[in-house]
């Protein structure tokens, strides 16, 4: 059913159809809510969209690589969705991914990456990666520091190296004026091109990421021309240009109701990357690390409805799972929501909460059919990117998650027992 499937997001009936039958059957072998479905069917959709586009501007996005064809090369954002079927999904697919941290440099291995196929991103590497001795890995250094400490290992490991460039597209995004934390100045960047090409390691990358849910192919325009001022500053023909992530998700609406794709067209973002790609002579790859465009409709959130108030003109459902515990992205998305049962009728001014002791723990705020009772589950959309990471045990333990590969579901990860929960502390 459709409770806010209002005309602003677009109604992609199949994919509601997908999830309302995926949730359905979930909930028919006993899965207690709150839980997650995920699946690589989405995801794998995504990536041909943004293919398509790609091979339209002339790019080659698989292999055999023709000849003096730029292939576009899609890295798995591992923070983004760091969910075990699906890295072994991707892999099976030969294709690589990136991570930013021990504990997912770890987890890539675990699930079969070899450390050709692995591209080390994220600041403050030098506290940990020296605990790896793995040849041939791709790593993009973050600061001077970082490049001084681990520079000699890149030489001894033959990695491949890149620098990652804080360009003046990259702002915090709660305020425009100052610049994230990442990455070399334009300055840096130069000396740091110039340092590596002189130690004779293998220097093949330039790097940045922007930020997320870029609003048009334009920012990358104007952040691509940066690059190419430092790299012939650097006297440096890159082989590879990493642009991060950053394109925007599908079918969310900000707090405000705009639609956060609206200004974005898949095929003006190509027709950028291939007008700008000849600021780079000899380039040979586009890495791309997209996150939220290819995986935020990849998994659903399915909570029931545990009591219900009425109170100054708005109806509260409390629910099982909510904000705190399973979608920060709330916080500052709105997303579609569907019911089981479905439910219809007069709707009136509905708050959807979770079960957390927090003002804070609010789902979505929307008018919704009255006919809405105790015992209904909601379904929340676009709950792959971003919600698995930043989940937390507020009061209660983490959520079962469930993997749909197309041919059914598989339990992936089993709700959170109590022993879990409180066997962490030492002495239990
Ligand atoms: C280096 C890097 N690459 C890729 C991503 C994925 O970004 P998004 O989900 O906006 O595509 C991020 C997100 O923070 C990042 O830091």
């Amino acid at each position: 059913m459709k409770i806010s499937v209002k005309p602003e997001f677009g109604h992609e009936p199949a994919a509601l159809a997908f999830w309302t039958r995926v949730a359905g059957e979930a909930l028919a072998l006993g899965t207690p809510t709150p839980f997650y479905v995920c699946s690589a069917l989405p995801m794998a959709e995504r990536v041909a969209e943004l293919n398509t586009a790609l091979a339209y501007a002339g790019f080659d996005c698989g292999e055999p690589r023709r000849p003096g064809r730029i292939c576009c090369r899609h890295w798995l954002s591992c923070k983004t969705q760091p969910v075990a079927p699906l890295l072994r999904w991707w892999r099976e697919q030969g294709r690589p991914i990136e991570v930013v941290s021990e504990f997912e440099l770890h987890a890539a291995l675990a699930e079969g990456f070899a450390p050709e196929a692995i591209l080390l991103n994220g600041p403050a590497k030098h506290h940990w990666l020296a605990r790896f001795e793995l040849r041939g890995l791709s790593v993009n250094f973050d600061s001077p520091a970082e490049l001084a400490a681990l520079l000699p290992l890149a030489l001894k490991l033959d990695w491949r190296c890149g620098v990652r460039l804080n360009t003046s597209e990259e702002f915090d995004p709660e305020n425009a004026l100052l610049p994230t934390q990442f990455g070399f100045t334009a300055g840096e960047a130069v000396a740091a091109l110039k340092q590596l090409a002189a130690a004779g390691v293998r220097l093949e990358t330039v790097s940045f990421h922007l930020r997320s849910n870029i609003p048009s192919a334009q920012v990358y325009e104007r952040a691509l021309a940066e690059v190419a001022e430092v790299c012939q500053a650097a006297a440096f023909a890159p082989l590879n240009l990493d642009i991060g992530g950053g394109l925007p998700a599908r079918q969310v609406l900000t707090p405000g109701g705009k639609v956060l794709d609206g200004e974005f067209g898949l095929r003006a973002f190509a027709e950028v990357l291939r007008s700008s790609a000849r600021q780079f002579p000899g380039l040979r790859e586009i890495w791309l690390e997209n996150g939220r465009f290819l995986s935020s409709s990849s998994g659903v959130l399915v909570v029931t409805i545990l009591d219900i108030k009425e109170r100054r003109g708005l109806r509260q459902l409390i629910c099982d799972g909510g904000r705190t515990l399973n979608a920060l992205t709330s916080l500052w998305e709105q997303h579609r929501m569907l019911s089981l049962p479905e439910r219809t009728g007069p709707e009136v001014p509905t708050t959807v909460h979770g079960p957390t002791c927090m003002a804070f723990d609010r789902l979505a705020r929307m008018p919704m059919p009255h006919s809405l009772s105790v015992g209904d589950r909601l379904i929340w959309l676009e709950a792959g990117a971003y919600h698995l990471p930043w989940e937390t045990r507020f009061s209660h333990g983490h959520a079962a998650v469930l993997w749909h590969d197309g041919g059914g579901l598989h339990p992936a990860r089993s709700r959170q027992s109590f022993e879990n929960y409180w066997g962490q502390w030492a002495g239990k």
